[in-house]
């Protein structure tokens, strides 16, 4: 396993739209989600999309196995989503901070739908179909985005609900950030 670089806002490949994985279960793919899961584990992070280490498939991991020591209470298992489709359950939305380990240090305010149905496919091609809620439904909105070419600034209505975390802390008071980081 390889921790691979994470790339940061700027960097023209977190914009590009990424393509379908043709193939299931090959040894390249494996690999990969490996790299990306040991990535996500030395960055801390609760979500990681393949355009964030530069590699330009719909292929996501999020979740993790264990969450003792985070200070988090609603708990999303461990997955990899491969080809996600995601709808909106009803037109619900919420809002809560984000941060992303594109853009380290920083956060913002985002509203999401706050119940989705999505559907994919895990590294073997068997079929995931979840309807979630909040936390869960926001991370997967989140990291989704990404196989788009967007990243969470670009959701935020109000540019002063953006800043540095150490900044923003006044605001933060109800909330910590949530998306890519479990702490
Ligand atoms: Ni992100």
């Amino acid at each position: 396993m390889t921790n691979r670089t994470i790339l940061r806002m700027g960097d023209s490949l977190l914009y590009r739209t990424s393509q379908s994985v043709e193939k299931f279960d090959t040894k390249a793919l494996h690999r990969l989600i490996q790299d990306m899961q040991e990535t996500m584990d030395t960055n801390n992070g609760i979500g990681l999309a393949a355009p964030q280490i530069g590699v330009n498939l719909r292929l996501l991991t999020f979740g993790l196995d264990d969450y003792t020591h985070t200070n988090r209470s609603d708990e999303i298992p461990k997955t990899v989503l491969i080809n996600p489709v995601i709808t909106p359950v009803s037109n619900e939305k919420n809002e809560d901070w984000e941060a992303c380990i594109s853009l380290p240090g920083m956060t913002g305010l985002v509203s999401r739908y706050t119940h989705v149905h999505y559907k994919g496919f895990d590294q073997i091609g068997n079929v995931i179909d979840r309807k979630v809620s909040y936390y869960h439904a926001r991370v997967v909105q989140h990291e989704v985005d990404h196989l788009d070419g967007i990243l969470y600034l670009m959701r935020i209505k109000d540019m002063r609900n953006f800043g540095f975390v150490e900044e923003i802390v006044d605001m933060l008071k109800t909330s910590t950030p949530v998306v890519e980081n479990p702490s």
